[in-house]
């Protein structure tokens, strides 16, 4: 991020800017310092078409981008809306299209979380859902790069990110079933933590161990998030959404589930959801990396997983470097 003199600009790539398909819906600057220019000065306007804005940058190679800091929003709603296009466009390297559209998917999920009520959150993290599958089966090399951007430190909606793309990818190795069920499946991981949004982050970030009475605030995100999605969304995403803590051996909660009563499709979803959270830094733990974990789920929690789904997992995780 850089500032200048008189306003604060953020710099955006050129490839993002010449991936967008809609009008601007915000005012692009450029600059060029190799002339000595201070300040940045407007490209296009708002309202300028893909097009004109594709032919601008191209003019202009030697400048650098921006958008005002206050545009932030409708730079990352542009992008959002121009996700279809960008995954089609043969020009855009992986990394690039990974880039946006992890970003963007995080984004959807941080206004769901603010609020997860809302239908066009709803809508927009099922848009972003259906971007993560289709990018998927046009691009085999998607999973890795997109995984390859969740080792950050946890955040509930990177995490929920983060088990999509690795649901996905695992569902899709298995091969459990039809088109609209993978996409009711991403739909439910995507949001599977949605109920952790009613409870506070001094509970769900506290670094020491849980109270008993903390902990069943936690194990009660499962309903919460049932509960806020039913009739918004489909049951084979509500299942993802209240199955994903249950454990095949009926340790779970919190229905405490057992055996194949628990979906093909949440056993996915819980294998995608303990590999994340082990794999990425918590308030409460380092990070594992993928071996760690692999072993730790395969000799610290006996029981938990369907046999057959955790072979597939190990060998997904094989044949996707992350
Ligand atoms: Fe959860
Ligand atoms: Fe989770």
């Amino acid at each position: 991020m850089q500032s200048f003199s008189k306003e604060n600009f953020v710099p955006v790539s050129r490839e993002e800017i010449q991936a967008g398909s809609e009008k601007l819906t915000f005012d692009l600057y450029s600059i060029n310092l190799d002339k000595g220019q201070m300040e940045p000065a407007v490209l296009c306007r708002r309202g300028t078409s893909s097009h004109e804005v594709a032919r601008a940058v191209s003019d202009r190679l030697l400048d650098k981008l921006f958008v005002k800091k206050q545009a932030l929003q409708e730079f990352y709603d542009h992008m959002e809306d121009s996700l279809g296009s960008i995954i089609e466009n043969p020009r855009l390297p992986t990394k690039k299209k990974s880039d946006i559209l992890y970003n963007c998917a995080s984004n959807v999920m941080q206004d769901v979380y603010n609020d997860p009520r809302s239908g066009d959150n709803i809508e927009r993290s099922r848009e972003v859902s259906n971007h993560i599958i289709r990018f998927t089966l046009t691009d085999p090399a998607s999973i890795p790069s997109l995984l390859s951007l969740s080792s950050h430190n946890y955040y509930t909606f990177t995490h929920c990110v983060n088990v999509a793309v690795f649901g996905i990818g695992l569902w899709q190795f298995i091969g459990l079933g039809s088109p609209s069920e993978l996409r009711d499946f991403a739909l439910g991981a995507i949001l599977h933590d949605v109920g952790k949004s009613k409870i506070s982050d001094d509970i769900l970030n506290k670094p020491g161990k849980l109270t008993d009475e903390e902990f069943e605030i936690i194990k009660g995100h499962p309903r919460n998030g049932y509960e806020l999605m039913e009739g918004r969304v489909s049951d084979g995403a509500l299942d993802i959404i209240l199955h994903h803590h249950e454990r095949y051996d009926g340790t779970g909660y919190p229905e405490r589930l057992q055996g194949d009563t628990i979906s093909d499709n949440a056993k996915v979803a819980i294998l995608a959801d303990v590999y994340d959270a082990l794999t990425t830094n918590r308030p409460y733990g380092d990070a594992r990396d993928p071996f760690q974990a692999m072993l730790m789920m395969k000799e610290g929690m006996v029981g938990h997983f369907e046999q057959e789904k955790f072979i597939s997992f190990i060998k997904f995780l094989s044949k996707t470097p992350t």
